[in-house]
């Protein structure tokens, strides 16, 4: 039978829903999408524009991206290598894009290139004043230290270098980390390094607290962007 109409209309009680859905607040899932959409967009005002689409692709990055998401302390550093335009900055953008969509409870990071940070931080530089920006580098939930090791590093910037690495390594925080060196230049005949890698260019101290802590990623594509070029 029909339930009680008044006006037309059925009044009779539908299933009590007391249990929210993943649309509705007290649903984890709505909860989830909430604090994914807070850390997009901070990570849409890090991003630079050209990397405003970036995707992770690379399965080993994309690992390190979701040991970052289990537990960021957990997950250490990830050193992506490759020459000029393989993709190092646009899989290091995706990973941190990967770790916002996942709606962390915190997400806060910083994306610089090291000339940029090194312009910072000097004393006189355009920062804060060197040891609070290196306070607030060291501290920064999630860091991308790009294009590392493109010029030879002075004694001061080694050791600014190195205290942000080693005090990040102490206090299990990660980051990114990209260089267009090699990781260990491959020997040549006479047991010496081929070319440069980041052990010369950033000093062996520097280099073995990466070593020790970091995923190194080699990514060996074509440059993207004189292939884009040429599509275009
Ligand atoms: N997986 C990808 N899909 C689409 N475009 C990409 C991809 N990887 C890189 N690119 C593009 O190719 C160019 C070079 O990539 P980039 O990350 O800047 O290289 P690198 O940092 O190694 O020099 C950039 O314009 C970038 O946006
Ligand atoms: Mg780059």
């Amino acid at each position: 039978m029909a339930g009680i109409t008044e006006h037309g209309r059925d009044l009779t009680a539908g299933p009590v829903a007391d249990e929210p859905t993943p649309d509705e607040p007290g649903h984890p899932e709505y909860h989830r999408r909430q604090r994914a959409e807070f850390a997009l967009n901070r990570w849409r005002t890090a991003v630079l524009y050209r990397y405003r689409d970036a995707t992770v692709t690379h399965p080993d990055v994309i690992t390190w991206a979701d040991r970052v998401i289990d537990d960021y302390r957990d997950a250490g550093f990830l050193v992506l290598t490759g020459a000029l335009g393989c993709g190092k900055t646009h899989q290091a953008y995706g990973a941190l894009r990967r770790v916002a969509e996942s709606g962390p409870r915190r997400f806060e990071m910083t994306a610089t290139t090291a000339p940029d940070m090194y312009g910072r931080l000097r004393p006189g530089g355009s920062g804060h004043g060197t040891e609070h920006e290196l306070a607030r580098l060291c501290r920064i939930p999630l860091l991308l230290l790009d294009d590392l090791g493109t010029e030879k590093l002075s004694e001061w910037t080694e050791e600014a270098t190195y205290r942000l690495l080693n005090e990040r390594y102490n206090a299990c925080l990660p980051a990114i980390v990209t260089s267009n060196l090699p990781a260990r230049a491959a020997p040549g005949d006479t047991g010496r390094p081929t070319g440069p890698d980041l052990a010369s260019r950033l000093g062996d101290r520097l280099a073995s607290r990466l070593a020790q802590a970091a995923t190194v990623v080699h990514l060996d594509g074509p440059d993207l962007r004189r292939q884009r070029r040429s599509a275009a």
